[in-house]
C-alpha cells in the first residue's frame, strides 16, 4: 500500500464570506496535497466548514434564516471558491452533517464514561449581549471589557473536560517532538506559556436556554457542547467517512486505522492554542494518536492594514482571480511571505510580482522557446546533438532540485520551494542570452540551435513538472505548449524528473502567452 498523506484545513465559519486569510491555508494545503500526490502518496485532503454556535446562529437570526438554511447558503460560497482556486480537497466536511455529528456524540460519551467529563457549578461575569463569560479580573468597574455593557453574576452548571490532568503530558509531547508545533517561534510560546502558567479544565457544554444551536450532549439533552468541541472532531470524524478507501477497504474502522492520525494541520496563529492545547488533550483523554503535525502560518494585512469588514478593506479572492487568474494568486500568496510569519497584501506588490516573475521570466520564456521550434524547426521539437558547458550547468541545476523540494516542502517553506525551482527558471532565461539563439540561425548553425532549444525545451518541462502543485493550469500549459501527454496532475514524479524525456520531432502548440502584463 502507498504511504498515506492526511492534510486539513480549519474548518470556516459560515457567518463570513470567504476572504484572502481563507484562501491563503487552502492553497498552502492544496499545494502539499498536491506535491504529495505526485509522489505517488495516497493522499488525503480535507476542508470544511465550522456551522455551530453562537456566532453562526446570531449571524443566521440577523438574516432571518434557520442556522442551517444559513449556513447551506454560505457554505457554497466556499466551495464554489475553492474550485475557482483550482482546490483539488478529496473531501468538504460540514459540522452539520449527520455522521459527524454521530461521531462527536460518540467521543462525548466515551469521555463521559471514562470519567474525563465532570458536571461542576460554574460562577462568572456574564454579558448577555456579547453572550460570554469574564472573570473578576477582566471586568472594568462593572461593566463588559469588549463592549462597555454592564455584566452580571451568573451562576450556571456546566460540563467540563478535565484538560488540567494533562498539563505534563503535553509540555512532554512537545519537547520531545520538535515537528509538533511549527514554526519553532510559535512552538516556544505554546511551550512558555505550559511551562508558567496553569491549565484549566475546559467547559464544553453550553446551557441549551442560552444558546440552541449545537451538538446535544449524549448524556444531558439540556445542553449542546462548545463549538470547538465540534469544530476540533471533524479531523478525526473525516478520517471515518469521508476519506479515500484504505487500499480498497472502505469500512469506516478501516479508513480510520489507514488515515488517522492526521499529518498536517495547518490553521492561522489566531487558532493554535485550540489546536495544540485542547485537540492535543482531548486525543490524549481518547486514546488517540496525536497528528504528526500542527503549523501555524501568520496574517495578512491589506496595504499595511489590518482587514476588517467594518473598514470594508477585506481582499476578495473572488476579484484578484477574475481579473488575474487563479494561479498568479497562488503563486503570490506563497511567493510573497515565508509560511508562519505575517504579510502584506497590495495591488503594486502583485502587480510587481506577476510582471517580473510570471510574465517575464517564465511566460517569456515560454513564448521565445515555442515561438523559436515553430520558426526554426518547423514546430517540431529539434534533437540535441552538441553538449557545451552551459548545456551540463543547466542539466545540473534541473538535478539539484528534487532534493531541494522535498526539505522544502517537508518543512513547510513554500516561499524556498518556489525559489528553489525558480533557480532554473532563471538559469534557463540566461542560457538563452548566453547561447544567442537569434545569432546560431543567423549563421545557420542548426546543429547547435537545436540542441540549444531541445535543452530549453526541456528546462521548461522539469520546471512545469516542480510548478504542477503551486500552478496547476500554467503547469498543464506549459505540458501542452511542449506537446507533452496527459494531464500533469496524475503524473509521476519520478518517472518524470530524468533530463531528456522529451521526444525529438514531438510537435509543439503554440498558445496565448501565459500571463500577459499588467497595466496598471
Ligand atoms: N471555525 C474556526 C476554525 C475551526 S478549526 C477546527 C475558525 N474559523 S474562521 O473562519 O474564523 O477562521 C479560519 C482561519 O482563517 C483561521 O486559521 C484564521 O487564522 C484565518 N484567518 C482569518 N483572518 C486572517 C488573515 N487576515 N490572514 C490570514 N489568515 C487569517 O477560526
Amino acid at each position: 500500500m502507498p504511504k498515506k498523506f492526511y492534510i486539513t484545513t480549519p474548518i470556516y465559519y459560515v457567518n463570513d464570506v470567504p476572504h484572502i486569510g481563507h484562501a491563503y491555508t487552502t492553497i498552502a494545503a492544496d499545494v502539499l496535497a498536491r506535491y504529495h500526490r505526485l509522489k505517488g502518496e495516497a493522499v488525503f485532503f480535507l476542508t470544511g466548514t465550522d456551522e455551530h454556535g453562537q456566532k453562526v446562529e446570531k449571524a443566521a437570526t440577523e438574516r432571518g434564516l434557520t442556522p442551517k438554511a444559513h449556513a447551506d447558503s454560505m457554505t457554497v460560497n466556499f466551495q464554489r471558491l475553492w474550485e475557482k482556486l483550482e482546490i483539488s480537497n478529496d473531501a468538504f466536511i460540514r459540522t452539520t452533517d449527520r455522521e459527524h455529528v454521530a461521531v462527536v456524540q460518540e467521543l462525548l460519551r466515551k469521555l463521559y464514561d471514562a470519567g474525563e467529563i465532570e458536571r461542576r457549578t460554574y460562577e462568572g461575569w456574564y454579558c448577555t449581549p456579547d453572550e460570554r463569560f469574564w472573570t473578576g479580573k477582566e471586568i472594568v468597574e462593572g461593566k463588559c471589557p469588549d463592549c462597555g455593557r454592564p455584566v452580571e453574576r451568573i451562576t450556571e452548571d456546566n460540563y467540563f473536560f478535565l484538560m488540567s490532568k494533562y498539563q505534563d503530558r503535553l509540555i512532554e509531547h512537545i519537547s520531545k517532538n520538535p515537528n509538533y508545533i511549527q514554526p519553532e517561534s510559535r512552538r516556544n510560546e505554546v511551550l512558555g506559556f505550559l511551562r508558567t502558567q496553569k491549565l484549566g479544565d475546559l467547559c464544553i457544554s453550553r446551557p441549551k436556554a442560552r444558546l440552541s444551536w449545537g451538538i446535544e450532549l449524549p448524556f444531558d439533552r439540556d445542553f449542546v457542547t462548545y463549538v470547538w468541541f465540534d469544530a476540533l472532531v471533524n479531523y478525526f470524524s473525516a478520517a471515518r467517512y469521508l476519506s479515500p478507501p484504505a487500499g480498497g477497504e472502505s469500512g469506516p474502522s478501516e479508513k480510520e486505522k489507514f488515515w488517522w492520525p492526521a499529518d498536517h494541520h495547518l490553521v492561522g496563529k489566531d487558532i493554535l492554542t485550540t489546536h495544540s492545547v485542547y485537540w492535543s488533550t482531548m486525543l490524549m483523554a481518547l486514546g488517540l494518536s496525536l497528528p504528526g503535525n500542527i503549523f501555524a502560518h501568520g496574517w495578512w494585512t491589506l496595504d499595511g492594514k489590518k482587514m476588517s469588514k467594518s473598514l470594508g478593506n477585506v481582499v476578495d479572492p473572488n476579484e484578484v482571480v477574475d481579473t488575474y487568474g487563479a494561479d498568479a494568486f497562488r503563486y503570490f500568496v506563497l511567493r510573497e511571505v515565508p509560511f508562519g510569519l505575517d504579510g502584506d497584501f497590495s495591488i503594486e506588490t502583485f502587480t510587481t510580482r506577476f510582471n517580473t516573475e510570471l510574465a517575464n521570466d517564465l511566460g517569456n520564456l515560454l513564448s521565445r522557446v515555442i515561438t523559436m521550434i515553430e520558426k526554426y524547426f518547423d514546430g517540431k521539437i529539434p534533437q540535441a546533438s552538441s553538449d557545451q558547458p552551459s548545456d551540463r550547468q543547466l542539466r545540473e541545476i534541473a538535478a539539484a532540485i528534487a532534493p531541494k523540494v522535498e526539505e522544502d516542502l517537508g518543512s513547510l517553506s513554500f516561499t524556498k520551494y518556489i525559489h528553489d525551482v525558480w533557480a532554473l527558471v532563471t538559469r534557463a532565461n540566461r542560457y538563452v542570452e548566453e547561447n544567442a539563439p537569434w545569432k546560431l540561425a543567423k549563421n545557420k548553425d542548426l546543429e547547435r540551435l537545436g540542441s540549444v532549444l531541445y535543452n530549453l525545451a526541456e528546462a521548461l518541462r522539469r520546471a512545469g513538472l516542480y510548478l504542477a502543485p503551486v500552478m496547476p493550469s500554467t503547469s498543464q500549459k506549459i505540458w501542452d505548449a511542449l506537446g507533452l501527454e496527459g494531464r500533469i496532475a496524475s503524473c509521476r514524479r519520478q518517472d518524470e524528473q530524468a533530463w531528456g524525456r522529451t521526444a525529438a520531432g514531438t510537435a509543439i502548440e503554440a498558445g496565448a502567452q501565459l500571463f500577459p502584463r499588467i497595466d496598471l
